[in-house]
């Protein structure tokens, strides 16, 4: 079978890594791709928001299956278009992937469907978000409603920082994703990730995952797409994982089958683990990135018989997905200036980082002539393999250490909390 899978990042790198090695792909399109991407697959360049050309490539190239990788072109129902010209397509239609488009849209689902997350308010007005303001005590939590690239959550520490971050929203900010902002509960605890894929119907969970959003060590400065992660997230026991299934993707994935708006693809449950229970903190409607980079380390089972079955809904026919005891940890190195203003074209030697049996997977990366250049924000995602958190950290920063990347940098504490806890 043919696979056209889209996007650029490290996620799709990992995601074409794995599909690569499926001996159900005959032939691999990425569109459009990246270096690391171009040694797997022909890479293509194609505009996702133009439907007919992406259907159009899919008929003239006998495309068995679509993967989508990033969120914008779900939420804009390319999935949809696929699936109507008779296309195989993993990755949820436009009403699904509203989890993910509005954060207003999955409050309301939970309340219907008794999913616990905390208590908010939605406000389509600066006045209404003030006047809400009174009912939340500090810290305040507000978020533009769509998509806003991972920054769209400001934590405000208090009444005034709320009302000048609301104004800023209803400004503009994040664009018309700041139209509506939905204040919340602020939650305490440990925040972790668990993803599942679905057909619509049946579910089975694909792995844990902890990622590190701020951009400086012990979890400082602005936030970022994530600096790094690490799976198994061991604070999701086993128990927790049970009770996060039942309460939380069980309900998610029934309500909006019933509602006429069935979720397939992979759905990804960003938590907080407080001390009443596991709680959702939001929804998205495609892998994590560099999460996904961790569970494809991982991964066991063929990625296009799980991905396939999703499509067809075929899930509850396949062996549920089988990931190794190890560890995977992911160190992103980023372009120097990441996140507001990333310095492009720093040149990459990427040595022998890969000598260990880590991999090195590729995000904003460009070829120009033999030279390997910096050319995004996340650059570059060394991942590592071991039996511990602690050795899957040394062997991620013994090939980050191989890497000659003089204008970019990276987080020296990826997975510090697990090693910690290792160490006992
Ligand atoms: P989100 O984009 O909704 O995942 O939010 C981004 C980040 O903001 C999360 O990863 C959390 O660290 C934090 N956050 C979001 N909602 C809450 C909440 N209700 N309580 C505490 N922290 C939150
Ligand atoms: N790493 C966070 C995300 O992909 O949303």
């Amino acid at each position: 079978m043919n696979i056209l899978l889209l996007g650029s990042g490290g996620r799709e790198h990992a995601l074409g890594w794995k599909l690569a090695q499926s001996p159900l792909c005959d032939k691999l399109w990425a569109a459009p791709g990246n270096p690391g991407i171009a040694q797997l697959a022909e890479c293509t360049s194609l505009d996702a928001t133009d439907h007919d050309a992406v259907i159009a490539f899919a008929k003239d190239n006998a495309i068995g299956l679509v993967v989508i990788g990033p969120e914008a072109p779900l939420v804009d129902g390319l999935a949809d278009s696929l699936r109507a010209a008779g296309i195989d397509t993993f990755g949820p239609s436009k009403q699904a992937a509203q989890l993910e488009g509005s954060k207003g849209f999955t409050k309301e689902l939970c309340q219907r469907a008794g999913i616990p997350t905390a208590r908010y308010e939605r406000c389509t007005s600066l006045e209404a978000a003030w006047g809400a303001l009174k009912r939340f005590k500090p810290p305040f939590v507000l978020k533009a409603d769509g998509l806003a690239a991972g920054k769209g959550v400001v934590i405000a520490e208090t009444y005034e920082q709320a009302q000048e971050a609301l104004g800023e929203m209803f400004d503009g900010r994040f664009g018309s994703a700041g139209s509506e902002v939905v204040i919340e509960q602020f939650l305490t605890g440990e925040e972790a990730s668990f993803f599942a894929l679905t057909d619509g119907t049946a579910i089975v969970p694909i792995g844990t995952a902890q990622d590190h959003k701020r951009v400086g060590e012990g979890d400082t400065g602005p936030n970022t797409g994530g600096m790094g992660a690490y799976s198994p997230a061991p604070v999701l026991t086993d128990a927790l994982q049970a009770q996060v299934m039942r309460e939380i993707v069980e309900p998610t994935v029934r309500t909006m089958a019933a509602e006429g708006t069935p979720y397939s693809g992979v759905l990804y449950a960003g938590l907080m683990l407080t001390k009443d229970g596991p709680q959702l903190i939001e929804y998205n409607a495609r892998f994590g990135d560099p999460e996904c980079q961790v569970l494809m380390m991982r991964l066991e089972s063929d990625l296009v018989e799980l991905m396939q079955a999703c499509a067809q809904g075929r899930l509850g026919e396949v062996a549920a997905p089988k990931l190794s005891d190890d560890f995977a940890l992911t160190v992103v190195m980023a372009a120097e200036g990441y996140p507001d203003t990333p310095k492009k074209g720093g040149t990459i030697d990427l040595g022998d980082a890969e000598a260990n049996g880590a991999k090195v997977f590729h995000a904003g990366t460009k070829l120009e002539g033999e030279t390997l250049t910096a050319n995004g924000g996340r650059v570059l995602n060394v991942t590592a393999r071991g039996a511990s958190a602690t050795e899957a950290q040394t062997k991620a920063y013994a090939a980050v250490d191989a890497i000659d990347f003089a204008d970019g940098f990276c987080r020296r504490d990826i997975g510090q909390r697990e090693v910690r806890r290792e160490r006992g």
